[in-house]
């Protein structure tokens, strides 16, 4: 960094070696944020720019290049990053369906949208839970492969998909251009084999076969992803196909072009059908080797499908009927209580180990001391578990057990500090009394601290947090920033530690320093004052702009008032954040953190500069399913964007919900960027 204002033809050669170390550290910082993350820190050009100096450098001072310098990498764009990739149609996504009545409404409306047809013939698909992909093969020769992305522009990730084996190189298609989509998955056994890999290895774990799947495909390097055992079915083609009218004959002659199609898909024609298919998949979803979430239903007629046409964001005539969460009989051996960062005292489960849905479990969350009675769960019960997403999975019911143990008896007092336990008014947990003197309640307060949204440390997650806990190491926040200090004086240096090393040592105080900066939003996030969510934390750093601003308003007698006025605060979060801030320990642990970091006061207009929407134009149409329209302008806002009422060229985005018309065609027609509520909290959250 310190020498990037020099020209790279003035560096003398200790220079050009520190700042190719130091360029080596920012890139890999880059590509991880960026890869593993999908939250990429900088622009692309700005990337683009350290690339390229590091190239230059290295042109210079050949001598001085690594071995597995990002210069020689295989197989990647010169900037390292994928293309972007613009698909020929859309790649949709489908409306769910939980209920037969929810499958019966759909059918209707298909019957009534082909005016009032009697009998449609319709494709059953396994949905398999993976990613879509997009090929497209040029005069029958794989030209290019791209991810969903946001369903208009994808990434181009061709040389990684050349690496799978059961996607084809050249098929005998004799159309100049065609797209075929499907989805790439890992089956449930090669997961395990790959995870377990990893573990040995020190590598993070894949939470599921989904993940590892998405993880492989995206790599940087193609070798890597050709190591990983990726496989596809193809269930769709773009362009004309002639001679092919229908679903089931596209998908015999996918399979003929040399495709893998799933061997379960099924012609049905009407309600019953459907739901017999269900059952019957349903049975069969444990034992198959992948994972599916549902079954695909398709008209399967194309002409039949123009006629339906879309809606916004999906096809009328299609719909996945989702399956509920996969549930397993296991045992429970011991319920433990955990005290959270806000002192909630949570029941776990401990159970015998089971796989669910190809993920092995453990534990299971309990919720809380309601739960537990309600549902009369106790230790040595038999129970049935499920897991719904990647949540921690729950217990649905106890089987009991032959003799019943005594219930279960909740603690009165904190299994970790002993404080007293206290529930509050119309609150259903307990909570531990003892604040951050409770060393769970602080251990938890440190991992939020250092979390995502928060200080976001690479190299430093809860795991490491524990191991450095434990090593006595890092006490407090402000511990974090003093550990390279420390680590020059100390007899046995944090690299001597097994699983540790001098490289991801260096990295890891690398990423710290990288912190020692930080926006205000972001710092009293990270202090995990309760109720003070990022939302939260956003309106308070707008409001007042600094730490000293609002810890100066804090001190006053209409302090309370001040905070209420807030538009989106009201009097218990108030209260919240005036008896955190004005704590003497907190005040003291704020001023030690303070000594190690320059705080970026936040500007009343762009809130949360970096942010995607920051600086950008953004117009809302149609409505909004999970958040009112005034709300979702609101989070806009505070990241930064501009609303505005009425599309033009100067729009940067059209967020776009159920029932969206004009303003959506106009962005069409314009040429302006058009995203779904789904994909605006993508970014959002992002
Ligand atoms: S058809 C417009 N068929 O499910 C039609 N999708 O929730 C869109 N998926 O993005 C896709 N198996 O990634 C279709 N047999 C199947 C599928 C399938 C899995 C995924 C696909 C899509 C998502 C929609």
């Amino acid at each position: 960094m310190k020498y990037r204002h020099i020209a790279v033809s003035d560096l003398s050669e200790d220079q050009a070696e520190a700042e190719l170390a130091s360029l080596e550290l920012e890139l890999i910082h880059h590509d991880h944020l960026y890869f593993e993350d999908d939250k990429p820190e900088i622009a692309d050009a700005d990337y683009d720019a350290l690339a390229e100096r590091n190239k230059q450098i290295e042109a210079r001072f050949p001598h001085l290049k690594k071995k597995h310098s990002r210069t020689e990498r295989v197989g990647t764009t010169p900037s390292g990053r994928f293309p972007k990739a613009l698909h020929m149609k859309p790649m949709l996504s489908l409306e769910n369906a939980f209920h037969e009545e929810d499958l019966s409404q759909f059918i209707t409306r298909v019957k009534k949208g082909l005016g009032g047809t009697t009998a449609v013939k319709f494709m059953a698909e396994p949905k398999i839970d993976g990613l879509s992909l997009s090929i497209t093969y040029k005069d029958g020769q794989l030209a290019r492969a791209a991810t969903r992305g946001d369903g208009i522009t994808g990434e181009d990730i061709t040389e990684n998909v050349r690496t799978i084996k059961e996607i084809p190189r050249t098929i005998p298609c004799t159309e100049e251009e065609i797209e075929i989509r499907g989805e790439v998955y890992i089956n449930k056994a090669d997961f395990k084999a790959l995870n377990q890999t990893r573990e040995e290895e020190g590598d993070a774990l894949f939470a599921n076969p989904r993940n590892a799947a998405a993880g492989s495909i995206r790599q940087l390097s193609p070798e890597i992803t050709a190591s990983r055992p990726l496989k596809f079915f193809a269930y769709s083609a773009v362009g004309v196909v002639s001679d092919i009218a229908t679903q089931e004959s596209l998908l015999n002659l996918l399979k003929a072009w040399g495709f893998q199609v799933n061997p379960l898909s099924k012609p049905l024609v009407d309600l019953d059908d459907m739901l017999h298919y269900y059952d019957q998949i349903s049975n069969e979803r444990s034992s198959l080797p992948y994972e599916i979430d549902g079954i695909v239903y398709k008209v399967n007629d194309f002409s039949l499908q123009a006629q339906l046409g879309y809606v916004s964001r999906a096809p009328k005539w299609a719909i996945a009927h989702k399956f509920p969460a996969e549930q397993i009989k296991t045992r429970i051996k011991k319920i433990h209580i955990s005290v959270g960062r806000t002192g909630v005292l949570t029941p776990l489960a401990e159970v015998d180990p089971v796989f669910v849905g190809g993920v092995r479990v453990s534990k299971a969350t309990l919720h809380n001391r309601d739960e537990i009675d309600r549902k009369d769960i106790r230790e040595g019960d038999e129970v049935i578990i499920q897991r719904a997403g990647d949540v921690i999975p729950q217990i649905v019911k106890s089987l009991g057990s032959d003799p019943r143990r005594n219930p279960f008896t909740f603690p009165k007092s904190c299994p970790i500090c002993g404080s007293h336990v206290y529930q509050e008014k119309d609150e259903v947990a307990l909570r531990c009394s003892g604040g951050l003197t409770c060393s769970a309640q602080l251990l938890e307060s440190l991992k939020h601290f250092v979390s995502k949204h928060a200080f976001d440390i690479d190299g430093l997650g809860g795991r490491k947090i524990d191991d450095l806990w434990d090593k006595k190491l890092v006490q407090s926040a402000a511990d974090i920033f003093l550990l390279e200090e420390n680590n020059k004086t100390t007899l046995t240096p944090l690299q001597n530690y097994p699983g540790w090393g001098s490289l991801s040592v260096k990295n890891l105080f690398a990423s710290i320093n990288r912190k020692r900066t930080i926006s205000f939003d972001r710092f009293l996030y990270a202090l995990g004052i309760r109720h003070v969510g990022r939302v939260t934390a956003q309106l308070l750093a707008a409001q007042f702009g600094t730490m000293k601003a609002l810890q100066e308003k804090i001190e006053l007698e209409e302090a309370l008032e001040t905070l209420t006025k807030i538009e989106g605060i009201g009097e218990v979060v108030a209260i919240s954040i005036l008896n955190f801030l004005s704590e003497d320990q907190n005040k003291q642990a704020i001023k030690n953190l303070l000594t190690h970091l320059t705080i970026k006061p936040t500007s009343k207009v762009s809130i949360e500069s970096g942010h995607f929407f920051s600086g950008k134009t953004i117009v809302f149409t149609g409505t909004m399913q999970g958040i009112s329209r005034e709300e979702a302008q609101n989070k806009t806002k505070l990241c930064g964007g501009k609303i505005t009422n009425s599309v033009s060229k100067n729009t940067d985005f059209v967020v776009y919900g159920e029932n969206a018309g004009s303003k959506l065609e106009k962005a069409k027609a314009l040429g302006v960027r058009v995203i779904s509520e789904d994909e605006w909290k993508g970014y959002l959250d992002a």
